[in-house]
């Protein structure tokens, strides 16, 4: 079925750039899009000069791209440190094929990966100070906030350039929006450029640069966020008056 028709997206260096629109716009679907989880049946997607449209996630995650999905973002049975020792896994993939189970986990153990994944570990954390005193919590423990926050660490510890965020403060109380948002400008600031799916939008368009409203499937308004804000057309039908 298809559900995007001609939604154009752009994303440059060092911003955060908002996307926008009611249920079922087809936001979560142009990320996945975007991710490499979906195949647009036609249009493209271009990464710094060099189409990447049909590349798998791996390769994605490979050349740089992150992606914190809607649902299902962290791993509840696993503690904050083994969720983001799982976000490492893709540093320790040169093993080789044809070794059985225990063969791979020893070969992961001794992977001297291990070493770059505990610095990056650690890096992150410093980004995350209440997470760093909870790296032994198990994750379906901590409150919704601090899950999303797991969530978010995880999709740094590869060091990622793109990040693509799918609602990050969904069921999240007002507090922790705050906190989430805050955390979406740190990592803008050092250097990942974002695009963010949202549905408390004026809040996110205070703080992205541009911003893309979508409804059924299309481009509906693109501008910087603060025009998009003060535009009472967008703010009636898009942005709850
Ligand atoms: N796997 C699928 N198969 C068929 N239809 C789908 C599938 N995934 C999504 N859709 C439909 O595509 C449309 C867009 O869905 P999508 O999840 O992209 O919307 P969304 O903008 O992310 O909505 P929400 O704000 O509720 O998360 C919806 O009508 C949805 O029902
Ligand atoms: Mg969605």
């Amino acid at each position: 079925m298809e559900i995007l028709h001609g939604v154009s997206v752009r994303l440059d260096e060092g911003e955060i750039v908002a996307i926008l629109g009611p249920n079922g716009a087809g936001k979560s679907t142009l990320i996945k899009t975007i991710f490499g989880l979906l195949r647009p049946t036609r249009g493209r997607v271009w990464l710094r000069g060099q189409e990447i449209t049909g590349l798998a996630p791996e390769e994605l995650v490979a050349q740089g791209i992150g992606y914190v999905p809607q649902v299902g973002n962290v791993f509840p049975s696993l503690t904050v440190r083994e969720n983001l020792e799982m976000a490492g896994y893709p540093l320790t993939r040169d093993a080789p094929d044809g070794l059985d189970l225990a063969g791979r986990i020893l070969r992961i153990l001794r992977n001297p990966a291990r070493k770059e994944i505990d610095r990056r570990i650690q890096e992150v954390l410093g980004v995350f100070p209440d997470l760093a005193s909870r790296v032994r919590a198990r994750v379906g423990d901590l409150s919704g906030g601090q899950q999303q926050m797991v969530a978010l660490a995880k999709s740094l510890v590869l060091g990622p350039r793109v990040l693509l965020i799918d609602e990050p403060s969904a069921g999240l109380a007002p507090k922790l929006v705050d906190a989430v948002f805050e955390k979406i400008t740190e990592i803008r600031d050092q250097g990942t450029s974002l695009i963010v799916v949202e549905q408390r939008a004026r809040r996110i368009l205070a703080l992205a640069d541009r911003g893309y409203i979508l409804d059924t499937g299309r481009n509906k308004f693109e501008d910087r966020g603060e025009a998009l804000l003060r535009n009472p057309e967008i703010g009636r039908l898009y942005l709850g008056g």
